[in-house]
């Protein structure tokens, strides 16, 4: 086999993971195995993750999930080109694991190491999914990021909106949480909101209207409890009512902003042959946010790119992928590189 194969690591926040990608004798990314092992049971008594019990259990599973990736890839340590690891932005307890484990087998094996940011992960699962050429826009809505990236090369990352406050997800997760539903908590306000009434609820747009593209989701949260508590005790249908709701203010959110985004993007990069919005991050899987992203590419004219959820989500495909793109251009990283739980790309 003469093109690299990379060995990927992900632990930063509570799923561990591994997995092997090269490239296909045309050059395109392939994954040879793509292994996950979520704590979601672990942490769902607590309705959120608790990062000492998730770093314990990194630690306790990384070893068989490295394993089960060559295995599941046929290969062994000595058909890897490089290894390459989170080590950043998450929580410390995970990223040590997966940095150290990874570091430790670089060491051993005499390999290459790259120390990955889990955004720049993110941010290229479209050129390992689709094979998409640069520049192209980027929304990444997951349980800790909300942005609108412009991805125009490896390690060149506009970012031209962010959230001021919580994050997409976690404004999912709180609010299932506060209507007592299991966590995570996106697809069970998904499936409530299926049933209910996003009328029924004033609930506020947080930012509409304005020209900067950020986002703001903690207003609609504490919207969401007060509307709650003012209607105590909660039968199913307020419930769903309130996440309907939740939901429909969540989505229309999205729009106003990447409606905007996608105006500059057409604005400032006119000549594209091929523009392109995609999307990452486990949010991305919402039915509601998806048709709203839909309807806007095809009024903007672009075209809407949206890998498989589960490459959308939390996974070491991409951590290796960006390995790769990394060991092809020379950026790889001593083995001193440290963690870095604040990390922005
Ligand atoms: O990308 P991801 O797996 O992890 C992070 O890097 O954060 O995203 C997980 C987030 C969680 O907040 C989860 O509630 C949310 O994605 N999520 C959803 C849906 N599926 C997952 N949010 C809304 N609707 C969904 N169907
Ligand atoms: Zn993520």
């Amino acid at each position: 086999r003469d093109t690299p194969l990379v060995l990927g690591i992900e632990t930063s926040c509570d799923e561990t993971a591994a997995s092997v990608v090269g490239r296909d004798a045309d050059g395109r990314p392939l994954i040879l195995s793509n292994v996950i092992l979520s704590q979601i049971e672990e942490h769902a008594a607590f309705g959120g993750v608790v990062p000492e019990i998730a770093a314990r259990a990194h630690a306790e599973a990384i070893g068989g999930i490295v394993r089960a990736a060559l295995h599941e890839a046929g290969v062994d340590l000595s058909g890897i080109s490089a290894v390459a690891a989170t080590v950043g932005p998450g929580l410390v307890g995970g990223l040590i694991v997966g940095a150290m484990t990874s570091k430790a087998i670089a060491a051993a094996r005499g390999l290459p190491f790259v120390g990955v940011n889990h955004l720049e992960g993110h941010a290229l699962t479209p050129r390992l999914t689709d094979a998409l050429a640069y520049p192209y826009l980027l929304l990444l809505v997951s349980g800790g990021h909300t942005q609108i990236l412009l991805v125009s090369g490896l390690g060149r990352y506009e970012r031209w909106g962010t959230t001021i406050d919580d994050a997409l997800g976690e404004a999912f997760d709180k609010t299932a949480k506060l209507l007592e539903l299991p966590h995570p908590g996106g697809p069970a306000v998904e499936r409530m909101a299926a049933r209910g009434d996003p009328r029924r609820f004033a609930l506020p747009r947080p930012l509409r209207g304005e020209k900067r593209l950020d986002f703001s989701f903690s207003g609609l949260k504490t919207a969401v409890r007060q509307a709650a508590q003012a209607n105590a005790p909660l039968r199913e249908a307020d419930v769903a009512d309130l996440c309907a709701g939740f939901q429909a203010a969540a989505a229309e959110a999205v729009r106003d902003r990447v409606d905007l985004a996608l105006s500059r993007f057409r604005r400032e990069l006119p000549d594209l042959a091929d523009p392109v919005l995609a999307v990452a991050g486990g949010v991305a899987a919402n039915g509601a946010i998806r048709a709203a992203l839909a309807e806007l590419a095809a009024r903007h004219g672009v075209r809407l790119v949206s890998p498989p959820t589960a490459l959308c989500t939390d996974n070491a495909a991409m951590i290796a992928y960006a390995g790769l793109e990394r060991l092809e251009a020379g950026l790889v990283d001593p083995l001193t590189v440290p963690v870095r739980p604040r990390w922005p790309l």
